[in-house]
């Protein structure tokens, strides 16, 4: 089959790679019809390069049909239509039935010390093939799979895979006051995604900030109020409190993460260990902050006293330089991790079946071929031709 792997730093490829088979009883292999490029491949393509092999399969925001399942598969059968949650969660241990998936006890990666492994996600994750190919081997098959409806076209349940329940659990876990204000950080997929549905669980005060201009004026139109990281930081600092009583938002989501703007010496840092060999690099890693913490920082600053932080933006530094001093002064709430897909499924799908309030069917900006992937990677890190979301159609 065709698989986008990756090859090194801003390096990914698309090969002819072996089809993937059934292992267990219980696995599917599933033809992809659909799968998205994240903000997370991106952290692959740049700065968790030395947690990854040259020819990793890429990509955990598919979907398909069922081509094959294993001889105990009993929830899904050839032809079906099914999304595939990011995580690789069993649906059956202590985690999952508590509902945090991404902690999944079956998967956990015990060799890094890490929660349940991810498809397309690095050895720290597994590094299990990921779905920017053809054909995706998917394990647990009566439990991960989402069966879906044959209509309308993929891109209504799609981001199912990812982007809906990431930013549905962002917002959860802000815990927004009745009558309260959120601010979101970063209005990529999943911040843009995180105030719609902000806007439609009944929260008024939505605000966000970004530094691309098609993004800023996407979420204007919904109705965001929307500032731009370009301008002054004291007079964004000013609007924001001046439209919250001069405490800050209740709550903030930073759905940024590592490789946030306007941290210059991280990202000298990210960029040296990029030098290093492989080894030494990822050693360096684990032991050392290596985050660009600007955006974290500004949530910190930003919200009102006893607010909450809801943290979707991925972070891997294992030291990175907080300042506990206003976090616990501030009587701060801080919430955090990768999405628990499965979790959140059944309360997202009635608006995806009823009409298309979140408006997922007009979400993504691009959709393109497999072999178009590696041109792909590129526009999305320069966010270049208006690219917000993209969809490969293998
Ligand atoms: N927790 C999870 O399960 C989960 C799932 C998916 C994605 N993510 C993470 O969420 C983050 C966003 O993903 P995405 O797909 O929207 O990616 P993205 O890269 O398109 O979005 C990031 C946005 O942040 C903006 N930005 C950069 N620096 C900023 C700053 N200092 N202040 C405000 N905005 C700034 C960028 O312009 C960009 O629009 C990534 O870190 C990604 O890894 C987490
Ligand atoms: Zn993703
Ligand atoms: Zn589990």
């Amino acid at each position: 089959m065709q698989a986008l792997t990756w090859q090194g730093r801003r390096d990914v490829r698309v090969q002819q790679v072996p089809d993937p088979v059934i292992q267990e009883p219980t696995d599917i292999v599933v033809e992809i019809t659909s799968t998205g490029l994240c903000g997370s491949d991106l952290h692959l393509y740049e700065v968790l390069a030395p947690f990854l092999e040259p020819g990793d399969v890429l990509g955990h925001e598919p979907m398909g049909r069922v081509r094959e399942a294993g001889p105990e598969v009993t929830a899904v059968a050839e032809g079906d239509r099914v999304v595939i949650p990011f995580n690789v969660s069993c649906g059956t241990c202590h985690m999952c039935r508590a509902g945090l998936y991404s902690q999944c006890e079956t998967t956990q990666v015990h060799k890094y010390g890490t929660g349940a492994c991810l498809f397309g996600y690095t050895k720290l994750y597994g590094q299990m093939p990921g779905g920017q190919a053809e054909l995706l081997r998917v394990p647990f098959g009566n439990t991960l799979p989402i069966k879906v409806p044959e209509e309308p076209p993929d891109d209504r349940f799609l981001f199912l895979s990812d982007v809906l329940p990431t930013a549905w659990q962002a917002v959860e876990y802000a815990d927004v006051p009745e009558g309260g204000s959120l601010l979101v950080l970063g209005l990529g997929p999943i911040g843009e995604m995180c105030t719609r549905i902000a806007k439609l669980r009944g929260i008024d005060r939505v605000m966000a900030v970004d530094l691309v201009p098609e993004r800023l004026e996407r979420a204007r139109l919904r109705g965001v109020h929307v500032f731009d990281l370009r301008g002054k930081e004291t007079s964004r600092r000013d609007a924001i409190l001046a439209m919250t009583d001069g405490r800050g938002p209740d709550s903030v989501i930073d759905a940024v993460g590592m490789e946030a703007h306007g941290a210059p010496a991280a990202k000298l840092a990210q960029q040296m260990a990029g030098l290093l060999p492989r080894d030494a690099a990822a050693k360096l890693m684990q032991r050392a902050g290596m985050d660009r913490l600007a955006a974290l920082l500004f949530a910190i600053d930003i919200v009102r006293r006893g607010g909450t932080i809801s943290l979707s933006g991925v972070y891997g530094g294992m030291t990175d330089p907080l300042p506990m001093l206003t976090l616990f002064d501030k009587q701060i709430q801080l919430r955090m991790g990768q999405a628990n897909v499965r979790r959140w499924v059944e309360d997202i799908m009635p608006l995806l079946a009823d009409g298309d309030p979140l408006g997922v069917d007009g979400f993504a900006t691009h959709h393109l071929p497999l072999g178009q992937a590696p041109e792909a990677y590129a526009m999305f890190q320069e966010k270049k031709d208006g690219a917000i979301k993209i969809v490969f159609n293998p």
